[in-house]
């Protein structure tokens, strides 16, 4: 799970490529960041150089001094180690024998070993310990065999087993980049007297908004004024397949905000808004529910934040619809794929469209008969592509390594969805379902209010609580997922310990962790005249054991006794508690991150698309 981008100019049009590159490369960092690489044909000379490091982009870009090379090709890569450690050796470019042809690569050679012992049968000599390292002496050794390189790729392709976005660049040809996609997301970028390549779109905007994506199986080469690809010996008529992107390059940028995340948690209330009408004109929610109205049983699945979102459609589908589905971990998928059949359809929630858990998921799923409906952020991707019917989220790109605007996006169409079955079903009136989808329109407000309400005292907040090395958050149904989605941005930012159950859970283990001082946050949802009482007892039960309690909730909850401190967030009903919950609980997450002197934006260990399962 890394990032890789290409360049080839013409000379007369982009007289050096190197900017496009390093600026390109910058964008793909959210994808990992143990080391990065530089490959490219220096102008003039036009010879193949490489640079490559462990450490961030810009550490490798400055101790090498690659901004100051002139380039009329390049490839780059971003690496999130999988094979071998995170070191000079292992990071990329990787090279043949004799230093001519280089490649990068995204995802993982299953076979790498047998191809690797074979290699060195043959003589080839291997300086590092990554699975990737054998594309490169395979192409070497083909094009000792092959009438040309073209032929050799082809040759070394058929022979990876794995998952791969590579791209190649060969100094007897500088100004042609070979590519290859299979399962590892790939894009090309159209230009003026260029053409890139990238793993995604974000990191070619600033130069063209004309892409294509590649679909599994599919590979060939640009060259300035040239693409070419082929799948299985086919070429490829791919003029009707280019897409024009309309998001605007400072969408993909900060905005202003010393990190992405805040930047992030701050557009919640535009790209809520943006979802809302777009999934108002679109037929895709009813599309989707029809699909789930002919289905006996309904699965639903994703990752991390992805799942958490699978378990708000959960709750608001029995609350809405009276149907039951089921959610899973998507990495988990064997135990539900084998109870489900052509009676059956898998709802695959992924930001990214490409998360590997997500799609081995689905595609068990449909081996089964299963339909699969996505829910995704980016057209174009994998899940999407693979599925029946895709439900776009509106986000924009999210950057931040931790998912935070596309998870309210989530249950946005999720709960559209829920409505349009519950209207199916008979469970709603017209009339029901016309108010409620009118409720959610304020789904943007709720976020805004609440982030309102709850900044200032966020702040006075993490002076305590970044002292912690732990902590609780509890909530009760709607509340249970909204704390699990809590819990999982304050550790993966703030690196602090935190973990949610559901309050009635935690006398059952939990608690005994509890000492004076332990930090306990309440997620407090409505309705208040149905939960209260029982949160109330949880509430004194940690309080009886000396904890801190710090309650976050809707309007009903002030009173509340027992709580240190309480933050109502608005007056909001069940519909729209999570958009006004979820913003304090990011916020809390970003602000220890910050306090603590963390980069929130690329925590360490992550990566922002997991590829590999
Ligand atoms: C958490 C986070 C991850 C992702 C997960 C799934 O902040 O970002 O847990 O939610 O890797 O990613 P997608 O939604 O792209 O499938």
């Amino acid at each position: 799970m890394c990032g890789i981008v290409g360049v080839t100019a013409d000379p007369d049009q982009v007289p050096n490529v190197m900017p496009m590159l390093v600026q390109g490369l910058k964008r793909l960092e959210y994808r990992g960041y143990d080391s990065a690489g530089f490959a490219f044909i220096e102008c003039g000379s036009q010879k193949l150089l490489v640079f490559k490091n462990k450490g961030r982009i810009d550490d490798v870009v400055r101790s090498y001094g690659v901004s100051t090379y002139c380039a009329i090709s390049g490839i780059a890569h971003t690496r999130w180690a999988t094979h071998g450690a995170p070191n000079q050796v292992n990071a990329h470019p990787h090279l043949d024998c004799n230093k001519k042809i280089a490649i990068v690569h995204n995802g993982i050679i299953k076979n790498f070993a047998e191809l690797r012992e074979w290699l060195v049968e043959q003589g080839h000599r291997f300086e590092s310990d990554t699975d990737t390292e054998v594309i490169a002496h395979l192409l070497e050794h083909f094009s000792r065999e092959e009438r040309d390189f073209f032929s050799a790729f082809k040759k070394a392709l058929r022979m990876l087993e794995g998952a791969y976005a590579i791209a190649v660049l060969h100094e007897d040809e500088p100004l042609r980049i070979y590519f290859a996609r299979n399962i590892s997301p790939l894009l090309i970028g159209l230009g003026i007297g260029f053409n890139m390549l990238s793993s995604d779109i974000p990191s070619m905007l600033p130069y063209t908004r004309r892409f294509i994506v590649l679909n599994d199986g599919e590979y060939g080469y640009i060259e300035p004024y040239r693409v070419h690809i082929e799948k299985e010996g086919r070429s490829i008529d791919w003029r009707a397949r280019i897409t024009t992107i309309t998001w605007s390059l400072e969408d993909a940028e900060k905005g202003g905000y010393p990190h992405y995340m805040l930047k992030e948690i701050m557009e919640q209330p535009r790209v809520l808004y943006e979802t809302y009408m777009g999934l108002l004109s679109s037929r895709e929610v009813e599309d989707a529910a029809k699909i789930l109205a002919d289905t006996d049983k309904i699965f639903i699945t994703g990752a991390g934040t992805s799942y958490h979102a699978s378990l708000v459609f959960t709750y608001y589908l029995s609350l809405l619809a009276r149907e039951l589905a089921i959610p899973f971990i998507a990495s988990e998928y064997s135990t539900y794929s084998r109870l489900s059949g052509s009676d059956s359809a898998l709802i695959v929630v992924s930001q990214s469209g490409e998360t590997i858990d997500s799609l081995q998921a689905l595609r068990a799923f449909k081996k089964k008969g299963a339909k699969i409906i996505a829910v995704s952020n980016v057209i174009g991707s994998t899940i999407p592509r693979e599925s029946d019917k895709t439900i776009y989220t509106r986000a924009g790109p999210e950057i931040g390594v931790a998912a935070t605007k596309t998870f309210l996006t989530q249950v946005l169409a999720l709960t559209f969805l829920s409505l349009r079955l519950g209207l199916i079903r008979g469970v709603l009136t017209q009339s029901e379902y016309k108010d409620l989808v009118n409720e959610l329109k304020r789904a943007g407000e709720a976020a805004s209010v609440s982030i309102e309400k709850s900044s200032r005292i966020i702040e006075r907040l993490v002076i305590g609580l970044k002292k912690s090395n732990s902590m609780y958050i509890l909530g009760r149904e709607l509340g249970v997922p909204l704390a699990y989605e809590g819990a999982l941005k304050v550790k993966e930012v703030s690196y602090i310990h935190a973990e949610a159950y559901p309050a009635g859970e935690s006398k059952h283990g939990p608690i005994a962790l509890v000492e004076p001082g332990f930090p306990v946050i309440f997620v407090a949802t409505p309705p208040a005249e149905h939960l209260f009482e029982k949160l109330q007892g949880n509430i004194m039960e940690m309080k009886a054991r000396g904890a801190s309690t710090i309650l976050f909730g809707v309007d009903g909850y002030e009173d509340v006794k027992g709580a240190d401190i309480v933050v109502t967030v608005g007056p909001w009903g069940e519909v729209l508690a999570p958009y006004a919950l979820t913003p304090p609980l990011q916020l809390l997450a970003y602000r220890l991150a910050v306090a603590l002197g963390r980069d929130p934006d690329k925590p360490r260990n992550l990566a922002k698309t997991v590829t590999v399962e």
